[in-house]
């Protein structure tokens, strides 16, 4: 895989143990499944041991809690835009969350934006956020970041092992794809709902942005959190978009 952002081959760019510029969206189903301390303090332990070689960015999703406090808002006819706001408040609580796990090896605030977190990468410590605008999800403001401050890598950690054909839990025909195009890609998010807490395993927003600019990225299975290790260490893990 090559990654036009840096203009390196990027897997014999892993086995060289250099240091890298990563962006790793961590789903909120994967990082909070239920309201517990577990996957966060796994999650900091592998991070932490990542951060020590590479520059990480992380970005946390909403998860079950952002979907429950929507479909609350939206059963008393709150707007989908104000839908979308909750969502954001919700994967920042899973952000603050995290940065709690972290502790000291985490940049203490909450970026709001690309160049609040940009500025917060110069403390040279973990930088962890959540949602910043309406109309898009996480996963969108991964890729986006990883755009703005030129990522060697982004990851895209979910609660599947991949990208399908086709949604796995409905279509039990689905295969999963060891690589994709943008273009497939696009292609297979286009055909489902967009609506605040709606569930792809990617959001077109972010799939767009992949293919604009050529970012090299990964859809893994983030449940187990130590599958981080695997991907930066280069292991063929997931699905990689390849451009
Ligand atoms: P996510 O969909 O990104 O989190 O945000 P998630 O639910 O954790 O993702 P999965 O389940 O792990 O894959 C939750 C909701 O917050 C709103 C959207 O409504 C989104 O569905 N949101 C999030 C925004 O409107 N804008 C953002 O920038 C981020």
């Amino acid at each position: 895989m090559f990654s036009k952002q840096t203009g390196i081959d990027l897997y014999s760019f892993f086995s060289n143990d250099t240091l890298m510029k990563a962006v790793i969206s961590v789903g909120g189903s994967v990082i909070a499944p239920t309201l517990s301390q577990e996957k966060f303090v796994e999650y900091a332990e592998v991070i932490k041991e990542l951060a020590k070689e590479n520059t990480l960015l992380i970005v946390t999703g909403g998860g079950k809690a952002a979907r429950d406090y929507i479909r609350a808002a939206r059963s008393m006819g709150a707007s989908e835009a104000v839908c979308d706001l909750i969502g954001i408040a919700l994967s920042r609580v899973n952000a603050r969350l995290l940065i709690s796990a972290l502790s000291s090896a985490a940049f203490q605030d909450i970026p709001h934006d690309y160049r609040e977190a940009e500025t917060a990468m110069s403390s040279r410590k973990v930088v962890v956020m959540g949602g910043v605008a309406p109309g898009q999800t996480t996963d969108a403001v991964s890729a986006i970041l990883s755009e703005y401050v030129q990522t060697d890598l982004l990851v895209i950690a979910t609660s599947v092992d991949g990208v399908y054909t086709a949604d796995p839990y409905i279509n039990k025909s689905a295969v999963k794809l060891d690589e994709v195009t943008p273009g497939e890609l696009v292609k297979i998010v286009m055909s489902e709902e967009m609506k605040a807490g709606a569930k792809t395993v990617i959001d077109p927003l972010a799939a767009k942005i992949i293919e604009r600019s050529k970012i090299s990225a990964v859809v893994v299975d983030g449940r187990e959190p130590r599958i981080l290790l695997d991907v930066i260490a280069g292991k063929r893990v997931g699905t990689r978009i390849v451009h």
